[in-house]
């Protein structure tokens, strides 16, 4: 609020938009000085005046109502009058839709997200592109866009010959009733192993592949089976997650919408032959050649992921199509989205790659070639049962221990991935990610749920009007201040697809809650104070419940 104000109240004054004066707009070393500044070195040149005339001179010409402006060398400072305007901001962060904007302004956008591949489990890496894929869908919608998500199911391709073969060569068929995805992945890995010795193995892998691509019933019996057993899977961590979907559509979905772009390719003149291959040479945009068709006819998923983006705008009416995918992936959405360009399709300038960094976890990398792999559903169960030891000890009476502990457990996983900016490498430290003191989700619930119980003790109730001379202390106008920039956290999250923004904004906010909880005290006597303090409370506690759901947490009332 408080820079759109003072931009508004500016405006009038200063050869400079709203939205330029924004940009300038600072906050000043400490809370004595003003609440902001403006640096008026930038206008010198433009009023031809000097910074510091430029900053006296509207010192005196603005006199908006609520605000009091002051030079300080080439600064001009400005300071709220608190008692004015607190009531008045009170009330809007207590609106319903305090948060939701419409600079989305209904655009339609298709979300690829999670995207995990079938007969392999689903290891922590594309836990990043599901939470920051859930997250932006999200923040989106409450943006004002029209926001759908779709998981893109890596369900076809080579490694399904390989895995074909594998399992007729070794499948035990009891480990595949107990455990499918283990047994998938073990053949997985045999077939890795066994291939380095008997290399006729990836020609009988090829044939298998081709055999699928022809619906060859037992091939495609036996694929069927991989798929379900791997979407029970899928499933069942999708639910412990939180995480919806409004389209589950494979890779395979496209099959038969590849000959159409291939044959539009050729129609365009785009496809040349390259070693037996047919591809799209991209030598003016500086990159390699963007395989079509190998050399032994298969499809391929570059081709797979031209029929997908085709699809979304002109089937699914997508106007911008992002895709949640890891940052080694970042060559391959060039390439698809240059040749999307090369066929003249213009929208390809909405396509946007939205990578993230790679997450260790303690220290070990995601392979499933070599086996060595973290799995998501490990990963949780740890989290869940450390948040249950850590809370047993704790709170005494807590009724439901069992939902606390997983919304704890997992909210840890997520808050631990998503506060960090998404192109950053995580090396995630499950006792760093669980502490409830720091930057972690745990200290968020627990902040939210003390706002919770201190609400319950001063049972607090909405009154019309507040008396905003009890909100004008430091630490309850600071904090007012940062709920009032909650908008504008997810107008700028959204924009640069950056969930760490709301989870940054989120973490300010607890802090500042915390230190109005230290420094204040709240369940006085005199009832108006009381009210007033705790409608703070409520405000605060709300607008974080606000950005913890949004990024994927739950927020138990009681921890
Ligand atoms: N299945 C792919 C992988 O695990 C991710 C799919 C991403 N989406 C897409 N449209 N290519 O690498």
């Amino acid at each position: 609020m408080i820079f759109s104000q003072t931009a508004q109240a500016l405006a009038a004054h200063i050869p400079l938009s709203v939205d330029e004066i924004k940009g300038l707009l600072e906050v000043p070393p400490n809370l004595e000085m003003g609440d902001v500044a403006l640096p008026c070195f930038q206008l010198a040149k433009q009023m031809k005046k000097s910074p510091t005339v430029i900053a006296e001179e509207l010192a005196k010409t603005i006199t908006t109502q609520g605000m009091t402006c002051s030079a300080a060398g080439p600064y001009l400072n400005v300071t709220f009058d608190r008692k004015a305007v607190v009531e008045q901001w009170l009330s809007a962060v207590l609106e319903p839709t305090f948060g939701r904007s419409n600079v989305g302004k209904g655009k339609r956008v298709i979300i690829d997200m999670s995207g995990p591949n079938i007969a392999k489990p689903l290891g922590i890496g594309h836990l990043r592109s599901t939470m920051i894929g859930n997250a932006l869908y999200n923040i989106y919608k409450v943006v004002g866009y029209n926001v759908v998500n779709v998981n893109h199911l890596g369900d076809w391709g080579t490694q399904y010959g390989k895995l074909l073969v594998a399992y007729f060569k070794w499948a035990s068929h009891d480990a595949i009733k107990e455990s499918p995805i283990q047994e998938y992945l073990r053949l997985y890995v045999q077939f890795h192993e066994e291939v380095e010795a008997h290399p006729e193995l990836e020609t009988q892998a090829r044939e298998w592949f081709h055999k699928l691509e022809q619906k060859d019933p037992e091939a495609y019996r036996l694929w069927e089976e991989f798929v379900k057993e791997s979407l029970n899977e899928f499933n069942r961590m999708y639910e412990r997650l939180d995480v919806k979907f409004d389209y589950v559509m494979g890779e395979s979905f496209y099959n038969d919408k590849m000959q159409a772009v291939i044959d539009e390719l050729q129609e365009k003149g785009l496809l040349v032959e390259s070693d037996g291959a047919l591809v799209v040479r991209l030598d003016e945009e500086g990159l390699p050649p963007c395989i079509i068709v190998k050399s032994d006819g298969a499809s391929i998923y570059a081709t797979r992921d031209l029929a997908t983006a085709i699809y979304r705008h002109e089937t699914m009416q997508g106007e911008k199509l992002l895709y949640v995918v890891g940052g080694d992936q970042i060559l391959h959405f060039r390439q698809v989205f240059h040749v999307l360009k090369k066929m003249g399709y213009d929208w390809a300038d909405e396509c946007v790659h939205v990578p993230f960094g790679l997450m260790k976890f303690e220290g070990k990398k995601m392979s499933t070639r070599k086996g060595r792999i973290v799995m998501l559903d490990d990963v949780l169960d740890e989290a869940v049962q450390q948040a249950h030891s850590i809370i047993a000890e704790k709170s005494n009476n807590l009724n439901d221990q069992a939902g606390a502990s997983e919304a704890i457990g997992i909210g840890a996983i997520v808050f631990g991935d998503l506060k960090n900016n998404r192109m950053n490498e995580i090396n995630f430290s499950m006792e760093e990610a669980l502490s409830f003191d720091g930057e972690t989700g745990p200290y968020m619930q627990y902040t939210y749920a003390r706002a919770q119980s201190i609400l319950e003790k001063g049972s607090f109730e909405h009154v019309a009007s507040i008396k905003g001379d009890h909100l004008t202390a430091a630490s309850a106008w600071q904090l007012l201040k940062h709920v009032t920039e909650y908008p504008n956290a997810l107008i700028q999250s959204a924009k640069l697809n950056e969930p760490s923004i709301v989870a940054r904004y989120a973490i300010e906010l607890a802090q500042l809650f915390n230190r109005f909880y230290h420094q204040e005290r709240l369940l006085v006597d005199d009832a108006e104070e009381k009210q007033a303090k705790l409608t703070l409370v409520e405000a605060a506690s709300r607008t974080m419940a606000k950005c913890l759901h949004l990024l994927g947490l739950k927020t138990p009332r009681r921890i």
